[in-house]
C-alpha cells in the first residue's frame, strides 16, 4: 500500500522546503477553522455550520496543519460523532460511530491524507474510541479520496445500515456515496502509518519535488505511546486486532490497547 510519492525531475530545483505544524484544534482556532473552510471550498467537502466547527474545534476533535512562514492553515480534518437516537439520549460521551469528514489538503501532491487520517484515528482511540467504527461517506465520483482511503489507508467499502443513514442525516440517494470504514482489522495499518511520520517527519512532493518538514511538537497527546503504537502496529496487539474471528468494533479494540504503566505510588516519608 504505497503511492508514488518520489520526485525524479532532477533538470528543476525544487522550491525551499516547507516547515507545517501539526496539531489538533483548541480553543480560540475558532476563526481560523472558519476561515479555512471558507476560504477553501470544495465541491466534495460538505459545508458545516459555524456553530459545529466551533463546538469541534473547542473539543480538540480537528487535526490541522498550519504553514508556518506565513502562519497559515492549509489542511484541516475533523472527527465527528453520530449517535443512535441521538435526538432522544441527548449529548452523549461515547459515539456509536465517528466519522473523518470534511478533509481538506489545499497543498497538492504530499500525499499528507495518509498520516493526517492515521493521526485522527489514534488520536480518537486513545481519548474516546467509537462504540462500532470510523467512516467516511465519499462521493462517488470523487475516486482520488476513495482509492487513497482503501488502498494506501486501508479502509474498507461497506453499504451502511439504515441507522447509520439515520443518525448521520446524510441524503438517502442511490448512487451517491461511497462509504468506507476503518474497523478493529485496519487498526495496526493506522499505527505504521503514524509511526512512520514520526520516524521520518519529513514528506517529499512527487511532482515538485519540494520538501516539506512536519514539526509534531504541539502534539503533546502522542507523549508516552510510542511502545503502545508499535504493539498496536506490529505486536501481540496486532495480532489480537487481526484475528480473523476478532470483534469488528473499534470500541471493544480500544480494550485490548496496551495500558500505561500505573504511576509509582508515593513512599512513606524518609524517617530521619
Ligand atoms: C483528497 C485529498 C484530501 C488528498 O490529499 P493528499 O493525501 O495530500 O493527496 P495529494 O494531493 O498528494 O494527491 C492527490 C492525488 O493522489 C493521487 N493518488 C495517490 N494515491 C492514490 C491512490 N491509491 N488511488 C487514487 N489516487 C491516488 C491521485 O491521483 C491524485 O492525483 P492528482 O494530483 O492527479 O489529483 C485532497 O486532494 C483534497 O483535499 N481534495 C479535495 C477535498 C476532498 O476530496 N476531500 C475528501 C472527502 S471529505
Amino acid at each position: 500500500m504505497e503511492t508514488k510519492d518520489s520526485f525524479n525531475n532532477s533538470a528543476q530545483t525544487p522550491p525551499a522546503p516547507l516547515r507545517l505544524t501539526a496539531r489538533f484544534s483548541r480553543p480560540g482556532d475558532e476563526q481560523i477553522v472558519r476561515d479555512f473552510y471558507h476560504t477553501f471550498k470544495h465541491e466534495f467537502v460538505e459545508e458545516r455550520d459555524h456553530a459545529v466547527l466551533d463546538k469541534y474545534t473547542q473539543d480538540n476533535r480537528i487535526i490541522l496543519f498550519f504553514d508556518r512562514d506565513n502562519a497559515s492553515l492549509c489542511a484541516s480534518s475533523i472527527a465527528l460523532s453520530h449517535n443512535l437516537n441521538a435526538p432522544a439520549k441527548g449529548p452523549v460521551k461515547k459515539s456509536t460511530w465517528t466519522e473523518i469528514g470534511a478533509t481538506r489538503i489545499a497543498l497538492k501532491g504530499f500525499n499528507l491524507s495518509p498520516f493526517m487520517v492515521s493521526a485522527q484515528i489514534m488520536h480518537e482511540m486513545f481519548k474516546r474510541p467509537p462504540a462500532q467504527f470510523f467512516f467516511a461517506d465519499i462521493y462517488k465520483k470523487n475516486t482520488t479520496a476513495s482509492g487513497i482511503l482503501s488502498q494506501v489507508i486501508g479502509w474498507h467499502f461497506f453499504e451502511p445500515e439504515d441507522d447509520l443513514w439515520d443518525a448521520s442525516e446524510l441524503r438517502h440517494e442511490d448512487g451517491l456515496l461511497d462509504w468506507l470504514r476503518c474497523t478493529t482489522q485496519t487498526l495496526p495499518q493506522q499505527a505504521r502509518l503514524l509511526l512512520k511520520t514520526i520516524d521520518k517527519p519529513s514528506i517529499t512532493n512527487r511532482t515538485t519535488g519540494q520538501v516539506a518538514n512536519i514539526d509534531l511538537s504541539e502534539m503533546t497527546w502522542l507523549r508516552g505511546k510510542r511502545a503502545a503504537l508499535e504493539n498496536i502496529a506490529n505486536g501481540t496487539v496486532s495480532t489480537i486486532l487481526l484475528d480473523p474471528a476478532a470483534n469488528q468494533n473499534v470500541g471493544w479494540a480500544a480494550t485490548q490497547f496496551p495500558k500505561r504503566a500505573a504511576p509509582q505510588k508515593a513512599g512513606p516519608a524518609p524517617q530521619p
